[in-house]
């Protein structure tokens, strides 16, 4: 085993290998100038860490995070014109720098260019990756038409919500932890724990984005603060304050979730002071404590040793304390 930042390494290594731009420089552009904006490298990163927690090499994992994160990076550059977000990684949206038809197609050749890179493993290993890849896929696509269906919907329950989030975000780091354990040829049982570990991260890790879009440091954060606000995103936050809110607040709160001023400074501070007098903030952060406590459990019956769990659970403990 190695340490999370030697596997970030090694991720990025093998990502500046990649990047040669081709012709048409319009659909390949876009492509080097999203995948090399940085960002955590969160999720290829775990495809990697969960090949050698069951035995196998990073190595053999490289053509599967680089899917992950390709695929990962079609999908913010999708979900930029679809949130109508100006900032990603501190600069300018693809879609902003060119536009939106050209971040249409190069989204959609990052897509293709994801699949293909499976086309590297051999027989069994391919088809169980591209199933894995096709079902989370679509399964992001449903997620992402559910968080735009809310944006005009008022009432949106937390359940609902939790689908959402499941679906648009934790099933690909789900996807990603049970693909390193694919290419490790890992049993079935390990390959189900470790799914279910990634995805109840993924539901923390979305919490958290919800949080720091509302309560993030503009400094740090990378995208524009407030936009889930300006987009009447029915967030945890949102629907927890409504929850918790006076009949006053209530109606003042959805009043201000069914307009889209062209300023929106005013809208965007009295609604983050509804979310903390209201008590969603503080309620935010221990749903986000606890969905990282049921990610940890998950790997309680799991026949890895306690090194390789601490690993992950150390990994977990980052995300849910970041501030980018
Ligand atoms: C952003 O993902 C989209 C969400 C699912 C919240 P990340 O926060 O992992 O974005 P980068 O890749 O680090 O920029
Ligand atoms: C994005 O959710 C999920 C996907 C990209 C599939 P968000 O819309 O909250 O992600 P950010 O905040 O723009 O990164
Ligand atoms: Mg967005
Ligand atoms: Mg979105
Ligand atoms: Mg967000």
């Amino acid at each position: 085993m190695h340490t999370i930042s030697d596997y970030q390494g090694y991720f990025l290594e093998y990502l500046s290998k990649q990047t040669a731009t081709k012709e048409p420089k319009n659909l390949y552009e876009p492509i080097s100038y999203i995948l090399s904006l940085g960002g955590k490298r969160l999720r290829p990163t775990l495809v990697l860490m969960a090949a050698e927690i069951f035995g196998g090499s990073y190595k053999e994992a490289l053509d599967a995070a680089l899917a992950i994160e390709v695929f990962h990076n079609f999908s913010l550059i999708h979900d930029d014109i679809m949130d109508d977000a100006p900032l990603r990684r501190g600069k300018e949206t693809v879609h902003e720098k060119w536009d939106i038809n050209t971040g249409i197609l190069s989204g959609d050749a990052m897509l293709i260019n994801a699949y293909q890179l499976f086309e590297n493993y051999e027989g069994n290993t391919f088809k169980e990756l591209a199933k894995l890849f096709t079902k989370t896929a679509i399964e992001v696509c449903e997620g992402q038409q559910y968080d735009i269906d809310f944006e005009t919907r008022d009432d949106v329950t937390i359940p609902e919500y939790i689908k959402m989030i499941e679906y648009k975000t934790a099933v690909l780091v789900g996807a990603a932890m049970k693909m390193g354990a694919i290419v490790a040829d890992a049993s079935e049982q390990s390959k189900s724990s470790i799914y279910d570990f990634g995805r109840l991260l993924g539901l923390a890790f979305q919490l958290q984005d919800d949080y720091l879009d509302a309560f993030g440091d503009p400094q740090t954060f990378g995208k524009q603060i407030g936009g889930d606000i300006i987009e009447n995103k029915k967030t945890f936050l949102y629907l927890k304050a409504l929850e918790y809110a006076s009949k006053d607040e209530q109606k003042q709160l959805r009043g201000l979730f069914s307009l889209n001023p062209e300023d929106p400074t005013e809208k965007i501070s009295t609604v983050k002071h509804l979310f903390e007098t209201t008590g969603a903030k503080e309620r935010t952060r221990v749903e986000i404590e606890q969905y990282t406590q049921k990610a940890f459990s998950a790997l309680d019956d799991m026949s890895i040793s306690e090194e390789k769990k601490d690993l992950l659970k150390l990994f977990g403990s980052k995300l849910m304390n970041r501030s980018v």
